[in-house]
Parts: structure tokens; C-alpha cells; sequence
């Protein structure tokens, strides 16, 4: 069973921000939403796009490469050519620190 992992302060991701941390040797996008932290894959399941340099609108991530929209919630599928979702990851805050639990 793998621990939770530091990978941010959360100075480090305001508001409505996302930022690519990495996890073991995964690569996980963390994303604030109204003060709640959610993680989701950053390497696009399409061809490989690096969400964190796509466009947060809500709770949905675009990626940058062909405009595939994923649930950074869920990590469901919102728009294609993407078909497969996002893993999502365990996320916490604790005293400043976001910890996300490896896969
Ligand atoms: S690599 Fe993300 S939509 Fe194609």
C-alpha cells in the first residue's frame, strides 16, 4: 500500500489554478477548485498532451494538443478524440502541504 506523497505547498496552486506534479514516476495534474484539490493524469490518454499547459475552464481541462476535454474530477471523458479517461488520484491538504496518494 503506498503512502500519500508531498508534491506541492498550497501557495503553490491557488484558486481556480492546475499545476503538474509528479508522483513516483507519474506524471498527475492537481488542480484547485474553489479551494478543494483534485488530481487527475496529466499526460493526455489521446496522444500524450501535458494537461497542465491546456486551459482550466470549471472543473474541465482542455488539452492543449486537439482540444479533448477531461472531468478533473471524474477524469472522465467531456469532449473527444480523447476516449479514455483520466486515472484519478487521492488528494489531500494538510497544514499547507497537498499530499496525493500514488497509484
Ligand atoms: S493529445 Fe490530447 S487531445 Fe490529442
Amino acid at each position: 500500500m503506498s503512502d500519500f506523497i508531498r508534491v506541492a505547498s498550497t501557495s503553490d496552486i491557488p484558486e481556480g489554478k492546475m499545476k503538474k506534479v509528479t508522483v513516483g514516476n507519474q506524471q498527475v495534474l492537481v488542480v484547485n477548485l474553489k479551494g478543494r484539490y483534485y488530481a487527475i493524469g496529466n499526460v493526455c490518454t489521446h496522444f500524450g498532451g501535458s494537461l497542465d499547459r491546456g486551459i482550466l475552464d470549471g472543473n474541465e481541462v482542455e488539452c492543449p494538443l486537439h482540444h479533448s476535454h477531461f472531468d478533473v474530477i471524474t477524469g472522465q471523458v467531456k469532449r473527444g478524440p480523447a476516449a479514455r479517461a483520466e486515472p484519478v488520484y487521492e488528494v489531500k491538504a494538510e497544514n499547507g502541504i497537498i499530499l496525493v496518494k500514488p497509484k
